[in-house]
């Protein structure tokens, strides 16, 4: 654990930033906002799209052992007993004993270590139960944030319950489910008939998942709503070392971070969960982490979780999930490994890795890789009331938007328009200027150096091609 803070942005700043440009809205803003729940806007929207397809042509498309699933977010109740989450998925409870607040408890325990670094000797505070966490409570005599004493810690269930139907009896009571993988895991046996799989083969989904979080504050880096990103890659262990595969996905996530998304390595790094902190049926459990404006924090976790969860279920639903070796006849159930990664932890990792403050030029640079920005280009009439200019500028934005999401700016003079897409990540930026009209080139300028060239409009698209590659 460490307080150092590499990225000199603040959560403040993108916050604000993310705000004021439609990232990211407060949900609700009007009625006082929802706790812990945040929307999406024009530009956020573009990003979680590209994120996800990023991910999807990465780790299913491209391919020959992975399947793409999209399953329920309301599965059999009897799934979530069979997991263990009815029993145990929960987070450690404590109340504020005047005002009534809650928060939890290992938060706030993390929270009072980050202030006092020479109570530090790498405690780690997750998995321990609950007579431990008010331990340290007392020996650290941490308060609650309004400075009042805390209850004992108690074990809450973050799952969400609803109902099917006009009934409310036990019988029609369902879960929000709390991780995408259950679905993976009960279809199981439909994806192995239906699509005469061979192992090793993974199957991914994307989609929304519900947890009844305690205590956030970390904008959208924990939510009760999130979308996950997960993969179960399912093995026969005679056959494929784990500790192989393992390493695999682990280089796999660390491409798609680095590569793909082109995020920074210095604000990367793995961690091993400790023994104590691992779940019980994992042999292997490591986070990659990202250096957020708060400290480091798991980013996507990765698992090796045996054959727990198709043992779970088969022993639940009374049906084999037994896969036959079609060579040797050998019945058995697979082991899998699991990367698990958070959609909107990937956001806000993008937008903390871009975000920069060039004071000399007084300007904010959002330096999304070229692909990744909500708009790859913004195209400019250099005045708005010379018709001839509009119009040319106008059939150069409709040719671009072809191939490219293109930005059209027409307002206020060239600097302010360059600012404003500099905020919001645009690398290009075309002016169309009375030179266009006599030979059919544009200025382009770079959102990183905020340098200028001219460029033949018959050269933009090869040009484009090798920027945005
Ligand atoms: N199936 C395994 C699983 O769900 P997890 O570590 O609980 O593992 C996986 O969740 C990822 O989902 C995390 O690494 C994180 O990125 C994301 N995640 C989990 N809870 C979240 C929350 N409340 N808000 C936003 N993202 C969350």
């Amino acid at each position: 654990m460490t307080n150092e803070t590499k990225n000199s942005v603040s959560l403040e700043n993108i916050t604000a930033l993310a705000k004021r440009r439609g990232f990211i809205y407060q949900t609700s803003e009007i009625y006082g906002g929802l706790a812990n729940s945040y929307d999406y806007g024009p530009l956020g929207t573009e990003l979680l799209l590209k994120i996800k397809e990023l991910w999807w042509n990465f780790f299913i498309r491209r391919r020959d052992d992975m399947l793409g699933l999209d399953s329920q977010i309301l599965l059999h109740p009897e799934t979530w007993v069979a997991s263990g989450h009815v029993d145990s998925f929960t987070d450690p409870l404590v109340e504020d004993q005047l005002n009534h607040k809650r928060y939890r408890a290992d938060l706030l325990i993390e929270e009072y270590l980050n202030k006092h670094p020479e109570e530090q000797k790498e405690i780690i505070i997750a998995n321990l139960s609950t007579s431990e966490l008010d331990e340290l409570i007392g020996k650290y005599q941490i308060k609650s944030p309004d400075g009042n004493p805390l209850s004992k810690t108690q074990d809450f269930n973050i799952l969400f319950e609803t109902a099917i139907g006009a009934v409310t009896d036990k019988k029609s009571q369902v879960y929000l489910r709390g991780e995408t993988a259950q679905g993976i895991f009960s279809n199981f046996k439909q994806i192995l008939n239906s699509n005469r799989q061979k192992l090793p083969f993974g199957v991914g989904q994307i989609g929304k998942s519900f947890r009844n979080e305690i205590t956030t504050g970390q904008f959208i880096f924990r939510t009760l709503e999130f979308e996950q990103a997960e993969i179960e890659y399912f093995f026969d262990p005679d056959t494929n070392s784990w500790e192989d595969l393992f390493r695999d996905w682990q280089n796999q996530m660390w491409d798609f971070v680095t590569k793909v998304l082109g995020i920074k390595e210095e604000n990367l790094r793995w961690r091993r969960h400790t023994d104590k902190e691992r779940s019980h049926y994992s042999k292997e459990t490591y986070d990659l982490e990202y250096h957020y404006p708060f400290g480091w924090k798991e980013l996507w976790g990765i698992a090796y979780r045996g054959d727990y969860d198709l043992r779970q279920h088969q022993e639940f639903s009374k049906k084999s999930l037994e896969y036959i070796d079609p060579q040797t006849n050998k019945k058995f159930l697979p082991h899998v490994i699991e990367p698990a990664a958070g959609i909107n932890r990937l956001l806000l990792m993008l937008l903390c890795d871009a975000y920069q403050e060039d004071p000399s030029k007084e300007r904010i640079v959002m330096a999304f890789k070229a692909k990744i920005a909500p708009y790859q280009l913004a195209v400019f009439p250099l005045l708005k009331n010379k018709n001839e200019l509009v119009d040319k500028a106008k059939q150069v934005y409709e040719d671009l938007r072809q191939t490219y999401q293109v930005a059209w700016d027409d307002r206020g003079n060239i600097g302010k328009r360059y600012l404003s897409q500099d905020e919001i990540g645009t690398p290009f930026c075309l002016t169309i200027d009375f030179e266009t009209l006599e030979n059919d080139t544009v200025t382009i300028r770079h959102r990183d150096s905020a340098k200028q060239e001219r460029l033949a409009i018959s050269e933009l698209n090869n040009y484009l091609k090798t920027a945005l590659a």
